[in-house]
């Protein structure tokens, strides 16, 4: 079903703004950012406008996220597998990263919007290292939005270095297996401290999950749309919002 279709059709933003329970919003929603491609294919244009395209798109919702009072917004910006692309549509991706990051405190950290990467970032260029490592640090005490970008991000690594330092520390003493719980193993993962989304959507009328986050999205609510991600709007997100309040999670019960 096109979900976005049935709740925009004649509503107005407000109209949208309006339908929405500002007592049950999703704390946490995570997104698949898909279809710059084919926005750009579309047009007879470059790939890497339509990276471009997304990263406006991008910039836009997460500002709209923090100021309808979502909690925790996390991206799936690169991930492990991405680096199989040609090489200069990962420049491109790796120059549209850097503008990001060189523009957050102008642009997002003002409006009190905290980043932080989801990632091995060693494998990004040094620049984009020590850019991270700088907007983190000068974001840490905003208390907005939290806003997570997956970067070479891949969940099943995240799951088999966790298991890793696990197994480090049980030969340490530092840990006992016995005491290993849910909760523990998941201190273990990027998300530590975050709690796991509520929503999640992707974008492009693809049905997988790509390896992003697999352990965190145990219950959480999924909704699969066909709009490309430079097409995704704010009504596309109330939409989002307004379906997720009709439905009823039950985590295993009745
Ligand atoms: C998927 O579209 C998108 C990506 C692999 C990258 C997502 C990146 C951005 C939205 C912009 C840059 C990000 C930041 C944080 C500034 P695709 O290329 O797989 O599209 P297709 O499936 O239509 O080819």
């Amino acid at each position: 079903m096109n979900i976005f279709k049935k709740f925009i059709g004649s509503n107005s933003i407000e109209d949208l703004k309006n339908k929405i329970d500002y007592k049950r919003l999703p704390v946490h929603i995570a997104i698949i950012l898909d279809g710059n491609g084919r926005w750009a294919k579309k047009r007879r244009i470059p790939r890497n406008l339509g990276h471009r395209e997304g990263a406006k798109t991008l910039e836009k919702v997460v500002l709209f996220c923090n100021e309808i009072g979502i909690k925790y917004l996390t991206v799936y910006a690169f991930s492990t597998e991405n680096w199989k692309r040609p090489k200069e549509e990962v420049d491109a991706l790796m120059k549209l990263l850097k503008e990001f990051l060189d523009g957050f405190q102008e642009h997002l950290g003002k409006k009190n919007i905290k980043i932080n990467i989801l990632g091995d970032i060693r494998a990004l260029p040094h620049d984009i290292q020590n850019e991270i490592i700088m907007v983190e640090k000068f974001s840490s005490k905003n208390s907005g939005l939290n806003l997570n970008i997956a970067l070479n991000y891949g969940s099943r690594i995240e799951m088999l270095n966790a298991v890793k330092d696990i197994a480090v520390d049980i030969r340490n003493g530092r840990i006992n297996e016995d005491e290993i719980t849910e909760e523990i193993f998941s201190d273990y993962l990027y998300t530590k401290g975050i709690p796991d989304p509520d929503l999640l959507i992707r974008t492009s009328g693809e049905y997988r999950l790509s390896n992003f986050l697999l352990w965190q999205l145990a219950y959480t609510e999924l909704l699969f749309d066909k709009v490309l991600w430079p097409d995704f709007s704010e009504e596309h997100l109330l939409s989002a919002i307004i379906d997720y309040q009709k439905r009823n999670r039950r985590f295993g019960g009745i």
